[in-house]
């Protein structure tokens, strides 16, 4: 098949001359890529049917609350990869993942100690404190810290009618020593959105839905590379087989007893922000 209608890719490639240099570049590179797999594949008329029905039905399932597209490119590696080209790791800076469509914007402020709880968990009470550096080690203050995670029955606040609005997101700022610390209940293990196409997409291909218990971070301060990142609780079953591809050893955390409590003491690290040069030359 791979030599099927050669002139075709060219003369829709051909046809993008019009078009700004960056798009005509990922657009070509699309078309090519998009027209070798048809080929390879050898697409029957049937199976594009079902996947014009499948990427129909994934737009429809999109709302103000439900993005099934991001949740493709979850299940699908994708992105995991895109964070992986855009957020270089290196020694001192912590490892980035998956955002995930469950942040919803900046949460009240909180000062460090407080609990990120409007109502109770029966869940295990928990600490997470440490501090946000530069990669050199040098503790960063008034970063911003935000922070969410499920509740104990799984859901996040945006899917549960049961749950105040805010509960277990809160924003926190690092103080002079560049520390955090919060009050919050153990994580828990819970499934994606598993009711539409990208959840059907899992059953078809004999996967689970399930991400390891994990808490979500967004880290950012002026002049630092903002880090969108999660700290995952060890001993989880699925730490192994993330539905998202999320998981990186170093962000697995075993939380300690401290004064009978258990905490996770985590320092992060961030990256400088690339300064882009606009001089001529
Ligand atoms: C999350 O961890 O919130 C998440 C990430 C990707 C897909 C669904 C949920
Ligand atoms: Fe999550």
């Amino acid at each position: 098949m791979h030599d099927v209608f050669p002139e075709l890719t060219e003369d829709v490639i051909g046809r993008m001359k019009g078009a700004k240099p960056r798009l005509r570049e990922v657009m070509t590179l699309l078309i090519r890529h998009l027209h070798a797999f048809v080929r390879e594949a050898a697409l029957t008329q049937d199976e594009w049917r079902v996947a014009i029905d499948f990427l129909t039905r994934t737009g429809q399932m999109c709302s103000e609350s439900r993005q099934e597209f991001i949740l493709l490119s979850d299940i699908l590696g994708v992105s995991m990869l895109v964070d992986a080209i855009n957020n270089e790791g290196g020694e001192g800076i912590t490892d980035s993942t998956v955002l995930g469509p469950f942040y919803t914007g900046p949460q009240r402020e909180l000062a460090n100690g407080d609990s990120i709880l409007l109502r109770e968990e029966d869940g295990e009470p928990l600490v997470l404190r440490g501090r946000v550096a530069k990669e050199q080690g040098v503790p960063i203050a008034g970063a911003k810290v935000e922070v969410w995670q499920t509740a104990t029955n799984q859901l996040y606040d945006v899917q549960d009618a049961e749950q105040p609005r805010g509960h277990l997101r809160a924003t926190f700022r690092t103080d002079a020593d560049g520390h955090y610390e919060f009050k919050t209940v153990m994580p828990v293990s819970y499934p994606i959105p598993s009711d539409g196409p990208a959840g059907q997409l899992l059953e078809s291909l004999g996967r689970h839905p399930f991400r390891p218990a994990h808490v979500h971070f967004m880290i950012s301060a002026p002049g630092y590379r903002t880090l969108i990142t999660h700290l995952f609780v060890a001993g989880d079953k699925y730490l192994d087989s993330d539905a998202v591809f999320g998981v990186k050893p170093s962000l697995i955390v075993k939380p300690k007893l401290d004064r009978g409590v258990q905490t996770i003491t985590f320092d992060f690290g961030l990256a400088a922000s690339i300064v882009e040069s606009h001089g001529a030359g």
